[in-house]
């Protein structure tokens, strides 16, 4: 029986494999790109609209309400993720990659994996420990495990404004780095990330 996972014109193996990355983690990647550009753009308008105000037609609470939602489904991902990125091997590198840029790669999805972590973690922390509450998709009121605990919401919240700074950096450096790549040197790196290589 041919093994589909080392040849890249077979079906895209679902596992990461030495020939690139499976079909889980390219679905996961992007899903999780998809909820991060909805988190910044939920967060840059919730906290800047007045308390009674609405943006688009849609209440201050409903962004909270979604911002926070869909970051708890967020961190549902990013367990699949790593889950996803811990099973099979990591592909092989890109041939067109330099040492730097392999070191600078290596640093990056650490901090990247870190932020996937700690955004919605902190974020629940702040909320919870604030007494603001979780009220899941404007379905399902969440319990409170940590009670109201003003100073703890105060340090979660500062981690949760600082780990959005260098999340930010850090994605800059990922896009830049891969679009240069792309578009610049036109080694088809991006495709490394699509449905075929
Ligand atoms: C992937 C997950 C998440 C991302 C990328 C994200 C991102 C952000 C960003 C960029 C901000 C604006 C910066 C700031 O004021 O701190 C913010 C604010 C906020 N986030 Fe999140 N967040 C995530 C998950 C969550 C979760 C799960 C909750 C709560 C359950 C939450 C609650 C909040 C709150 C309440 C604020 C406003 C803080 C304030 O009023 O100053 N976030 N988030
Ligand atoms: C929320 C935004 C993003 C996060 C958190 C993220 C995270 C990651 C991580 C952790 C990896 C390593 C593979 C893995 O274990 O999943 C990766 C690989 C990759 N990402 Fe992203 N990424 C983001 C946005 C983007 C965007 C917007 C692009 C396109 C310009 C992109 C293109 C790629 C490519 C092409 C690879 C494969 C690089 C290689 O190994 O050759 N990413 N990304």
């Amino acid at each position: 029986m041919r093994d589909c996972a080392s040849h890249g014109r077979q079906t895209m193996p679902l596992l990461n494999a030495a020939s690139g990355y499976g079909a889980f983690t390219k679905v996961l990647h992007w899903v999780v790109v998809v909820l991060f550009a909805l988190q910044f753009t939920s967060a840059s308008i919730m906290v800047r609209v007045a308390a009674n105000g609405t943006a688009i037609g849609l209440s201050q609470a409903i962004y909270y309400n979604w911002h926070k939602s869909l970051g708890l489904l967020a961190l549902m991902v990013a367990v699949l993720r790593l889950l996803a990125r811990k099973s099979g091997r990591l592909p092989d590198w890109a041939p067109t990659l330099g040492n730097c840029e392999r070191a600078f790669i290596h640093r990056a999805e650490q901090v990247l994996y870190a932020a996937m972590f700690v955004m919605p973690v902190s974020g629940f922390v702040y909320v919870m420990a604030g007494g603001y509450g979780v009220n899941l998709f404007g379905i399902l009121e969440l319990g409170n495990p940590i009670g109201g605990k003003p100073w703890l919401a105060g340090i979660a919240g500062w981690i949760h404004t600082l780990t959005a700074v260098v999340l930010g950096l850090t994605l800059a450096g990922h896009v830049g780095l891969v679009l240069w790549h792309q578009l610049v040197l036109k080694d088809r790196l991006l495709y490394r990330m699509l449905p075929r290589r």
